[in-house]
């Protein structure tokens, strides 16, 4: 039965994204975990990362199913469709990496329509839960990237999830989305009060690996600040800054399978990966 984690920061830019792919690697790769990742932004980046650029173009060409068919499945069809069906997980889990011990990375893609869904969001917050919760026994863990404004896709990635863990740029500004997500966490557990949501922790990325810089520290220090008044865990080890990332993302790789990426750079991440799965309880 799958842990499944959010990656949520109402801050755009954070490395949300950047986090979700080489955290779902790190579990499936170096735990060998069953591990499904899901994209729920309508920029798609996710997907892409996984996919590649032009992979995923050719996907959406082909009409691959993506998280949209998840929650526009019972969307009044168009007078010339026929009436919805109920769509099986198979069709929208894209199998991206499966190895003979088991393991597995699936992907569900997404794409820029899932914006429409925003536009007409009644009853839908329950329709990713409730697809999860089909296909959870396939998987250790499920990953789900957010994006960085809160609508129904929030809601629903709350609704899915046992853990949020928060990444965090230490920058000028860097507090600006926590007390957003503070309240908006508050109030979702006052309207579900049956369902445990625990932050795993907010992690800092794109940061000065000798912790020497004064604006990151300065940050460092705010971003400390705020947890210690909500109750949220820090995470000792910190994504440093490395060029790897982004290259690494083009390629399709995580940063300890890019051949740029120096030893230490790819160690360091491999704490943050076994601290993290440590806090979900997966190591
Ligand atoms: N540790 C890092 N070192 C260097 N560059 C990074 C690092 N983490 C992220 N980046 C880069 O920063 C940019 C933003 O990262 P990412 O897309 O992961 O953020 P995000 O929080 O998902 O953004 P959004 O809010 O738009 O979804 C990307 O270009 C990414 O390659
Ligand atoms: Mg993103």
């Amino acid at each position: 039965m799958a842990t499944t984690v959010s990656l949520i920061n109402m801050k755009g830019g954070v490395g949300k994204t950047t986090l979700s792919f080489n955290l779902a690697w790190y579990a499936a790769w170096k735990k060998n975990l069953r591990v499904l990742a899901v994209d729920l932004d309508p920029q798609s980046n996710l997907s892409q990362y996984f996919m590649g650029a032009m992979g995923y173009l050719n996907y959406l060409k082909k009409e691959g199913r993506t998280v949209v068919e998840v929650f526009e499945q019972f969307s009044p069809p168009a007078a010339a469709r026929k009436a919805p069906e109920p769509i099986s997980p198979e069709d929208i889990v894209y199998p991206l990496q499966e190895w003979n011990d088991g393991s597995r990375l699936h992907l569900v893609p997404s794409r820029l329509e899932l914006a429409w869904t925003l536009r007409n969001p009644t009853d839908k917050s329950d329709l990713l839960p409730r697809f999860l919760a089909k296909v959870k026994d396939q998987y250790d863990l499920i990953i789900i990237d957010c994006a960085p404004t809160e609508s129904i896709l929030t809601t629903s990635a709350y609704i899915s999830s046992r853990y949020i863990l928060v990444p965090v740029k230490p920058e000028y500004l860097a507090t600006i989305g926590l007390p957003l997500l503070e309240r908006s966490l508050r109030e979702h557990k006052l309207r579900r009060e049956d369902q445990t949501l625990d932050l795993a922790g907010i992690v800092f990325n794109d940061a000065d690996p000798q912790r020497v810089k004064r604006e990151h520290n300065i940050a460092r220090n705010d971003v400390r600040e705020n947890a210690a008044k909500y109750g949220w865990p820090v995470f000792e080890n910190e994504a440093r800054h490395s060029d790897s990332y982004p290259t690494g993302a083009r390629t399709g790789k995580p940063i300890f399978l890019t051949k740029w990426a120096r030893y230490h750079v790819a160690n360091e991440f491999n704490l943050v990966g076994d601290e993290f799965l440590n806090k979900v309880g997966l190591l």
